[in-house]
């Protein structure tokens, strides 16, 4: 907050004397009129002249309070979205298996903009509200205590009007701001899986559960609006009654020479001076009311129960040689009961391991756990012998290449995909592990060469390309530990081959795990585990697991006919 504090010190500075400098301005025209009236011709000039000067300052004072005040809202929105980013960056996987996007992208946009909202327009008008009024009430209760308080009654009532709308007002809105994430959610899921949507003829359901949800939310936005339309005619209404007691009352008073004409005048400048923080005083309740529930939800995100992880700091460098991990009764179940472990696994530096088993045995948490992804509940885990807790995830990360199950790319060129990782990386390079994994035919052929743009999420890419270009982008880091978690379900078998005998070389002394559901990928370790619901069922070189019963040996038959029938 320190930056801000000069900047909100002058907008506070800016409010109070614009407030002061208007209160001032129907006292020196009330005092004019009533030179005029005395047929004081140069008292009321100089009267006019202090008008005018007053008039000017609550000018210049205005639009200083605005930039100042609207500019640091501006400026609190910024920071706050880029909290929320820092946040969201640090967050472990386990927070995005229980976040959703839409929602998430609602935080950072609805939300954020609500407070936005209150920080900038509402506390200018808050602020003018209270530094206005109380000296606009005690010039008029300076002119006549009486009719100030024959005036000011209909205001009373108006704000105890005003307290009972915003109650609604923001239970409505805390509803309203659950139902807009619900629709960006659903929105957001829609247009992602629209390929399916469209295949399985989903179209008509989805479009109609859209529909009862914007239904939804468009009624409660309505009834927002029928609630927050209710401030300016009551307040017109107010000051309308306001102005009728004036004249009744006041006129009254100075028929009976109680009051000046010239104190009348003023009064009537003092209820036009009020109308407007009056009038504000609703909205801006209202804008502290959605700002504040906008805020209890931007705060869940920021203090999520999730722990972040240690921030990045400087750059680490990648460790020198492969990475030797060590695992002891690893364990990383789910509310199910599925996942992994118990689990003793010991990968000496330059180790290859094949991860297999059937659907749903646990090679995709193995990987994750592997690489550092997920926190293992139990057991111990240690990289080069050291544990490997959040200090050390830095320096495993540094060293690390990770193939996902499900390759994901950026929408940005396939230069900037491969490179990520290794920004620093040259052309020859780039060519270099896009012949390891054989893309280097297709590069060549796309008109744009490597600068194609893939899409959004590399729509623009098979699956088997999308895969390959993952596996490039994670070979290019030269990694001390390499995980490839089915990176090549999506290849074709000869196009396999092909890169399985390059990886043998390029990733000659590197530790490497790959899961896979196929035997000749696994053949390019010398150690295959197999796991049956998260636990070890076997454990040895290909050729011992295929002489054994089991599941290896049984996939390794099976897919040898498979070779062999397509092969003739
Ligand atoms: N985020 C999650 N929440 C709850 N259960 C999960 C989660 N991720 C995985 N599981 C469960 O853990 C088990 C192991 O999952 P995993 O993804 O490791 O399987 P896998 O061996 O990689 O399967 P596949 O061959 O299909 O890739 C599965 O039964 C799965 O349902
Ligand atoms: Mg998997």
């Amino acid at each position: 907050m320190a930056p801000h504090r000069k900047v909100l010190v002058s907008g506070f500075a800016s409010t109070i004397i614009c407030s002061l400098a208007a209160a001032w301005v129907p006292f020196w025209s009330g005092r004019a009129v009533h030179a005029l009236e005395q047929r004081q011709w140069a008292w009321s000039r100089r009267d006019l002249v202090w008008m005018l000067g007053f008039t000017i300052v609550a000018g210049v004072g205005r639009y200083l309070m605005r930039n100042t005040l609207i500019g640091l809202s501006r400026a609190v929105e910024k920071r706050q979205r880029e909290e929320i980013y820092d946040v969201l960056l640090a967050m472990p996987f386990a927070f995005y298996e229980q976040s959703r996007i839409g929602d998430l992208m609602s935080r950072i946009g609805d939300d954020v903009n609500t407070v936005r909202m209150a920080t900038g327009p509402g506390l200018m008008s808050l602020l003018q509200t209270v530094t206005l009024l109380p000296m606009t009430v005690a010039l008029m209760v300076h002119a006549s205590p009486r009719l100030a308080l024959a005036v000011l009654m209909p205001f009373s009532m108006l704000a105890a009007g005003f307290y009972l709308i915003g109650r609604w007002s923001h239970r409505l809105q805390q509803r309203l701001q659950i139902v807009t994430s619900q629709l960006n959610t659903f929105s957001h899921e829609t247009i992602s899986g629209e390929r399916v949507v469209q295949a399985f003829g989903l179209e008509a359901l989805r479009v109609k559960a859209f529909e009862d949800l914007s239904r939804t939310q468009a009624r409660m936005n309505i009834a927002q609006t029928v609630l927050f339309g209710a401030y300016a005619p009551l307040s017109a209404l107010t000051a309308g009654v306001a102005a009728l007691v004036l004249v009744a009352y006041g006129g009254g008073l100075v028929l009976h020479k109680v009051l000046t004409l010239g104190d009348l005048t003023a009064f009537t400048g003092y209820l036009a001076a009020l109308a407007w923080p009056i009038m504000s005083m609703g909205w801006s309740a209202n804008l502290f009311q959605r700002g504040q529930a906008g805020q209890e939800r931007i705060d869940v995100v920021l203090h999520p129960t999730e722990r972040p992880l240690p921030p990045p700091g400087a750059p680490v460098a990648q460790p020198a040689g492969a990475a030797a991990l060590e695992a002891r009764g690893i364990t990383h179940r789910f509310g199910t009961g599925r996942g992994l472990g118990p689990l003793d696994l010991s990968l000496p530096a330059g180790a290859r391991l094949a991860v297999v088993g059937g659907i749903g045995s646990g090679k995709t948490i193995l990987l994750q756990v592997l690489a550092g992804l997920r926190t293992i509940q139990g057991g111990t885990l240690t990289l080069d012998g050291l544990p490997l807790d959040e200090a050390a995830l830095r320096r495993h990360w540094a060293g690390l290449g990770w193939v996902p199950q499900e390759a994901f790319l950026f929408s940005d060129s396939l230069r900037e995909n491969l490179a990520m990782g290794r920004p620093e990386a040259t052309e020859e390079e780039l060519w270099e592990v896009a012949r390891v994994v054989c893309l280097d035919d297709l590069i060549e052929r796309l008109p744009q060469g490597l600068d194609t743009v893939v899409g959004e999420r590399g729509v623009a890419l098979s699956g088997g390309e999308r895969q390959r270009t993952a596996l490039a982008r994670a070979l290019l880091r030269k990694p001390r530990l390499m995980l490839l978690d089915d990176a090549l379900s999506a290849v074709d078998a000869q196009t396999e081959s092909r890169i399985l005998e390059n990886l043998r070389t390029f990733l000659d002394g590197v530790t490497l795990v790959l899961a896979t559901h196929r035997v000749f990928v696994a053949e390019l370790c010398e150690r295959v585990l197999v796991l049956e619901d998260g636990q070890p069922a076997q454990l040895g070189t290909p050729q011992e697991l295929s002489e054994r019963p089991g599941h290896y040996a049984r996939i390794k038959r099976l897919q040898s006919l498979e070779r062999e029938i397509l092969g003739a």
